[in-house]
């Protein structure tokens, strides 16, 4: 697996150890003592690829990726460097290594105007990091891997600016940090711990085509603020504002992602939000991320 180092690499490790090879990013030394891990800078053409052939996996589930889209719009080049270019690269290498690729996307490639977005609804990204992700979904469609698209994550903290979004407003709260949260911009977030056996899931049983994995509710950002707040048993203290006010790049307003294909084939069972927030303040979420 790519990207271990990040948000979801965290709901990975707190899976029992696999026999898996950890890819991870180039910049921080990987966490996980679990599994034998390989650095890689996907920037730098052909190191994925001379890891491909070292390693020969099995499986690789590509999680890594620019996934600010703040860095996308600001880096485009570095931005289709790492999030399109490398893609090819795996999958030029998965064909000599003889791999199963299983993408991690996003919801992000959709424009949030439809009220509900289908495993075959028409990609319409608005933005330079939903666009990447998009191009690197249809090459993996191509190659005949799995695009595995996902929601907000919420969990815990995997490094500074690196957090679930109910832990970044839960410490921006605590800190005293003054912040304001999106009435308009609707998600239907999930916790990393339910994605991570799900990709496992996919990897193992080899399912092709595009799977939606996200929470059954949809709530706005101000929302889903308040009850992250409740349930770490902080005072919410945030300002509301608009989306559609924003000064920047574009936010797609409202994302649902239906999930029927995985709760079919994979019996994924979309949890609520009080399941996912329950997992992130659970669990003391510095211990994890300093483990
Ligand atoms: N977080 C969300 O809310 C969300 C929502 C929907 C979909 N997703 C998708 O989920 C996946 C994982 O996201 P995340 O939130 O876990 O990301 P993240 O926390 O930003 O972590 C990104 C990971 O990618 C690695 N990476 C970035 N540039 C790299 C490079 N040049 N070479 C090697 N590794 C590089 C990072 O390595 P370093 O540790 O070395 O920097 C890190 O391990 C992404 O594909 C993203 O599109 C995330």
């Amino acid at each position: 697996m790519t990207g271990m180092g990040g948000v979801l690499g965290l709901g990975v490790a707190a899976q029992p150890p696999q026999a898996i090879h950890v890819v991870a990013g180039q910049n921080r030394p990987p966490a996980w003592p679990v599994t034998p891990a390989v650095r890689v800078n996907l920037a730098a053409r052909g190191e994925l690829a001379r890891i491909m052939g070292e390693l020969r996996p099995g499986v690789v589930i590509h999680a890594a990726c620019v996934s600010r889209a703040a860095d996308c719009e600001q880096q485009p080049e570095h931005a289709h460097k790492v999030n399109i270019e490398a893609v090819e690269e795996l999958l030029a290498s998965a064909v000599f290594a003889d791999s199963f690729v299983v993408y991690v996307s996003t919801e992000q490639v959709f424009d949030g105007y439809a009220e509900r977005y289908f495993e075959d609804s028409p990609v319409s990204p608005r933005t330079v990091y939903g666009s990447t992700k998009a191009a690197a979904e249809r090459r993996v469609l191509e190659f005949g891997g799995a695009v595995v698209r996902l929601p907000l994550l919420l969990g815990g903290s995997a490094g500074p600016g690196r957090m679930g979004a109910d832990t970044a407003v839960v410490q921006a709260v605590r800190s005293g940090r003054a912040m304001s949260l999106f009435t308009d911009e609707i998600r239907t977030p999930v916790h990393v711990d339910f994605v991570a056996p799900m990709l496992e899931k996919i990897a193992r049983e080899g399912h092709t085509g595009i799977f939606h994995l996200a929470g059954s509710q949809a709530v706005s950002r101000y929302e889903l603020g308040q009850r992250a707040c409740e349930v770490a048993g902080v005072e919410p203290n945030f300002e509301a504002s608009l989306a559609a006010e924003f000064d920047g790049p574009p936010r797609s307003l409202r994302l649902e992602l239906d999930c029927e294909r995985a709760i079919k084939e994979l019996v994924w069972e979309p949890p609520d939000l009080r399941q996912s927030l329950s997992r992130t303040f659970a669990t003391p979420f510095e211990a994890v991320a300093n483990d």
